[in-house]
């Protein structure tokens, strides 16, 4: 029986959630699971070529056990490397080597996760996660047959209820920040253009995304931001010997909705061929509580803290600090009531019981975090 030809130009695999699709995509060729080439668009590093730098998310000391039994030479067989940003005006000129490939879709996973309420952060979300978007399609437009935008579950921002994968029916949206409005902003709009093309746009929203929870070694990221920056702020107070009262907004039922790299990753890969999924959302239907957030502060030993409430003026130098750096992008997401999502369809594609359970292990998940003293791969 012969095996299917996927050629898949991937971006943002030198951050969290793309460096696993990455993985994904190198073990379903390594397994002869498929064929076709991974073609990465990843810009140069301060310090490493575009090329060296794919090499180092490949050779690390924490690499998933199911990559481990081959070489690096194996694995740079598949890949192509291509040192270009997606937003680049020279995208539709490099990319035209590839006008004549078959079989060829796009996962863009590459965004900027700026969540300030900043107009810096908003210029920089439009021209990064929408007008890059929209670079990305004009430049394969002519080769690719489905787009796959990895965008986020707060999208629809602020809602009540059950939330449903067909955020696109939604209307009212109540946005906590630029990086959602925007990120609803490009989701419209390449269904839009999309649907003018002829190409399949699937998107795939998952929700806080935290380390491996499935395959080995577990707990990993390469980057500690969003809930582990939260985390890493209270880590360096400790660090420098700071331990004054500090009050933390947190809405008394409030539940984030976390879910783990590898399942992002795995869910992403097992997706991407499937014709028949326009919208999902790769998130737990329940999130957990506040008792989590508090096992957050206790596993980094921060114990001069309180949640409260209501919003008041600080009272200290570090709640200013904490109002100024932290409360503006992360800690609005502490803030709501709960919520959940029917994930139902989530689950028919990847199982009842697929999803890990990270309230088993959200203590060893953080205290791993601290032993890596929040830094990342690069
Ligand atoms: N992390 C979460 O909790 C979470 C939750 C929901 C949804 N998401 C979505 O998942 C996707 C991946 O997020 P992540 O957490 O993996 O982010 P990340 O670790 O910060 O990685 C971002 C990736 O995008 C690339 N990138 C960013 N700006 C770029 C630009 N202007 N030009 C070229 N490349 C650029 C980065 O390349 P460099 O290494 O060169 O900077 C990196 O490869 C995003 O679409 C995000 O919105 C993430």
């Amino acid at each position: 029986m012969s095996i299917p030809n996927r050629n898949v130009i991937l971006t943002g695999s030198t951050g969290i959630v793309g460096s696993h699709v990455l993985y994904e995509l190198l073990a379903e060729r390594l397994k002869n699971i498929c064929t076709g080439k991974i073609i990465l668009l990843v810009r140069n590093g301060k310090d490493l070529a575009a090329y060296d730098r794919v090499v180092k998310f490949l050779t690390h000391d924490y690499l998933p056990s199911f990559l481990s039994e081959f070489t690096l030479k194996q694995k740079m067989e598949w890949i192509e490397v291509l040192d270009i940003s997606f937003e680049s005006n020279d995208l539709s000129k490099t990319l035209s080597q590839y006008n004549t490939l078959q079989d060829c879709q796009l996962i863009h996973v590459a965004a900027t996760t700026d969540l300030r309420s900043i107009e810096k952060a908003y210029n920089q979300n439009l021209a990064t996660n929408y007008q890059g978007s929209l670079n990305l399609l004009e430049a394969c437009k002519s080769f690719i047959s489905r787009y796959t935008y990895i965008s986020t579950v707060y999208s629809c921002g602020i809602k009540q209820g059950i939330l449903k994968d067909n955020y696109s029916d939604l209307v009212d949206f109540d946005f906590r920040n630029p990086y959602e409005e925007i990120k609803q902003k490009t989701e419209r709009k390449l269904s839009e253009l999309c649907s003018g093309l002829n190409i399949d746009l699937q998107i795939l929203r998952p929700g806080v995304v935290l380390g491996r929870l499935i395959d080995e070694p577990k707990y990993y990221v390469p980057k500690y931001n969003v809930i582990y920056a939260f985390a890493g702020f209270f880590y360096k107070l400790l660090s420098q010997g700071i331990d004054v009262p500090i009050e933390i907004v947190v809405h008394p039922n409030v539940h984030m909705h976390m879910i783990s790299v590898d399942y992002v990753a795995k869910t992403i890969a097992k997706v991407y061929s499937m014709s028949d999924i326009g919208e999902l959302n790769i998130i737990p239907a329940k999130g957990l509580g506040t008792k989590y957030t508090a096992m957050l502060m206790d596993v980094i030993g921060y114990k001069n803290y309180k949640f409260v409430s209501e919003p008041h003026p600080p009272r200290n130098e570090v709640e200013a600090m904490y109002q100024m750096k932290v409360a503006p992008s992360f800690g609005t997401y502490l803030m709501e009531d709960e919520y959940q999502f029917d994930n139902s369809k989530l689950l028919n594609i990847m199982g009842e019981n697929s999803i890990p359970a990270l309230e088993k292990e959200y203590g060893e998940m953080i205290q791993f975090a601290k032993d890596q003293m929040f830094k990342g791969l690069e």
